[in-house]
């Protein structure tokens, strides 16, 4: 069955690692007939969430107008978000930081976005699998909380230059993910 899917890229390297593997994700499931929007974040206007819980009662899901305002919609309709992002500082970073807090405002918004499937793809430098516990602990977090069921990871260790990935099965494993979702 043809799904929604939106993905949420936070690298600014576009011929970056998780680009890549992004790519190989996104041709996998659109050819499984599913519908992908893209968002890229590093390249968007996104700020953080302002914590003032006047969510949606302007008409728009920020009160903050941003380009998470042309997001929201298509994550309230998806059945299913992914996630896409390298590792900084043992952590997400900053440019997609900003849409994950903003997801705050659809829990205030009191919007029914339960049952959704999640998925996560990232890369660090470091050969270490833990080095990215920064990232997958709190996305795996969130979305329990969201009631969004995790479909699958992607962690690719040990890609630091842009083309590193292609020493890996990184591209492999994220077109793989498609058949998860
Ligand atoms: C600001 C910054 C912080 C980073 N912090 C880490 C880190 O804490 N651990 C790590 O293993 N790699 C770290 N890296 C390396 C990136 O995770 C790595 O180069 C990754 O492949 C980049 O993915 P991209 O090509 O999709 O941007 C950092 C890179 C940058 C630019």
């Amino acid at each position: 069955m043809s799904k929604k899917i939106v993905v949420i890229t936070g690298s600014p390297r576009k011929s970056g690692n998780s680009f890549a593997m992004t790519e190989a994700f996104i041709q996998a499931a659109e050819a499984k007939g599913h519908q992908v929007t893209r968002f890229d974040a590093a390249m968007k206007n996104v700020g953080g969430c302002r914590a003032c819980e006047t969510c949606f009662k302007t008409g728009k899901a920020c009160s903050f107008d941003d380009d998470f305002n042309t997001l929201a919609p298509a994550i309230l309709e998806a059945d299913a978000v992914v996630f896409t992002m390298p590792v900084y500082w043992y952590s997400i970073p900053a440019q997609i930081k900003g849409v994950i807090d903003k997801l705050f405002s659809l829990v205030v918004g009191g919007k029914d976005i339960a049952g959704k499937a999640c998925a996560l793809i990232t890369c660090c430098e470091e050969d270490d699998l833990s080095v990215m516990d920064g990232v997958r602990i709190p996305l795996e977090r969130s979305a329990a909380l969201l009631k969004w069921h995790m479909a699958g990871e992607v962690l690719i260790p040990g890609v630091l230059n842009v083309g590193d990935i292609e020493k890996t099965d990184g591209c492999r494993q994220a077109a793989a993910l498609a058949d998860k979702i």
